[in-house]
């Protein structure tokens, strides 16, 4: 038995063979408009099924109904709006009912539009009730703030995916992870959504779910993130080598997820789940501050956000307290199995492990597993030359 799409039905709006070619040519004569990778990405997800039940840019209804409800219209749960912005000035050549060729910064077309509706939006209600927040400083409002200020709305068609070059091997649409995952026999599939590189609290929460389920899709995102993120290329790479030597090899699948990441805390938290629900996974998992940024959400408030949809996501949701390693232990654990004084956790913040890497210092192996700090500062090093 797989799993049922968000919706019901797997969206798939790319188009092949001669009709591809077909409508290529025909887009070359259309209006076009340039996206962002961002709404590029966005193009692909909804092109390939990740982001079913959708099949184009969300209208103005749809639009309001995930901003108050985090739903559409129809009442199917959606927390976050996928739109297409362009600015006004672009928009005022665009005619209702047109079709529009829809084209990468390095001017291929990938995929067109059926222009249904231009409206204008709020951007600071938007900031409030999709971010929680509409301080320009958080990294996905600034981008929000940085867009067009209209929406054109419409369904789309995918005529070229967008590349990942050098990710090639790690790439499966949901009709192909769906298909993975009955070749390998898993039943049962947990998904980890995550931007970083894995340490060792997330090894820890995903090898707890993998001790109660078949397999775990480790599912990173190597979309848009914001500039201090460590880079997928980076990342990909840890990836890789954590699998290697830690991994039962024939219970993960290395999978990327072509998405930006929005920073969208709880909110996000709920989409990141019903996409992965679309490639085929039964759980997900949810552990602390869920794509949080800086200090804008609570550590639990994005599973207390997903708790109010459990019985209606189709996706069952894993929950996961703060891990840390605890010295008395000598072995990993959250408030819920370790009985010992904070003092005897090893916590280190981000930054301090950037700090630590690009000085060429490994981290405690208590936190990060030494081969994926090895490959982490040679890809810090590489990037940011020490002086
Ligand atoms: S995220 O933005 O993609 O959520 P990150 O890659 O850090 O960020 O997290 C991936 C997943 O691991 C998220 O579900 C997050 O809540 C969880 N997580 C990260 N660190 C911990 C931790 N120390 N304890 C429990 N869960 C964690």
């Amino acid at each position: 038995m797989t799993i049922q799409a968000h919706g019901g039905e797997l969206i798939n709006r790319e188009l092949k063979g001669t009709e591809r070619e077909e409508a290529l040519q025909k887009a070359k004569l259309l209006p076009t408009l340039t996206l962002s990778d961002w709404a590029l990405s966005d193009l692909e997800l909804i092109g390939i099924g990740g982001f079913s039940p959708l099949i184009g840019f969300i209208g103005k209804k749809d639009y309001e109904s995930v901003l108050h409800n985090a739903r559409l219209e129809d009442g199917t749960i959606w927390s976050i709006p996928i739109t297409l912005s362009a600015s006004e000035q672009e928009t005022e050549k665009f005619e209702i009912g047109d079709e529009i060729a829809l084209k990468g910064e390095d001017d291929v077309i990938y995929g067109t539009l059926e222009l249904d509706e231009k409206y204008s939006y709020d951007k600071q209600l938007e900031a409030e009730k999709i971010y929680g927040t509409t301080d320009e400083n958080h990294a996905g409002v600034k981008k929000l703030y940085a867009r067009g200020d209209v929406y054109l709305a419409g369904s789309i068609t995918l005529l070229n995916r967008p590349t990942h070059p050098g990710f090639e091997a790690f790439y499966k649409d949901p009709i192909e992870t769906r298909q993975l995952f009955k070749e390998l026999g898993w039943k049962t599939i947990v998904g980890f959504q995550t931007r970083n590189p894995v340490h060792r609290a997330h090894e820890y929460i995903q090898k707890s779910a993998l001790e109660v389920v078949d397999g775990l899709l480790l599912n990173p995102l190597v979309g848009e993130t914001k500039s201090d993120d460590i880079s997928p290329e980076v990342r990909m790479e840890s990836y890789q080598v954590i699998l290697k030597h830690y991994y039962p090899k024939e219970r993960t699948s290395l999978v990327i997820y072509p998405a930006a990441m929005r920073y969208a805390g709880p909110k996000e938290a709920v989409l990141h789940a019903i996409v992965r629900k679309n490639y085929g996974c039964t759980h997900f998992i949810v552990g602390r501050d869920h794509a949080g940024v800086g200090d804008y959400y609570g550590t639990y408030e994005a599973q207390d956000f997903i708790s109010q949809f459990e019985d209606e996501l189709g996706i069952q949701i894993f929950k996961f307290e703060h891990a840390f390693y605890c010295t008395k232990c000598e072995n990993m654990g959250t408030a819920k199995t370790c009985p010992h004084e904070k003092e005897n956790h090893v916590h280190l913040s981000g930054t301090k492990v950037r700090e630590l890497l690009r000085n060429g210092e490994k981290p405690p192996k208590q936190f990060s597993r030494p081969e994926v700090a090895e490959v982490l500062i040679k890809g810090l090093q590489e990037a940011v030359p020490v002086e």
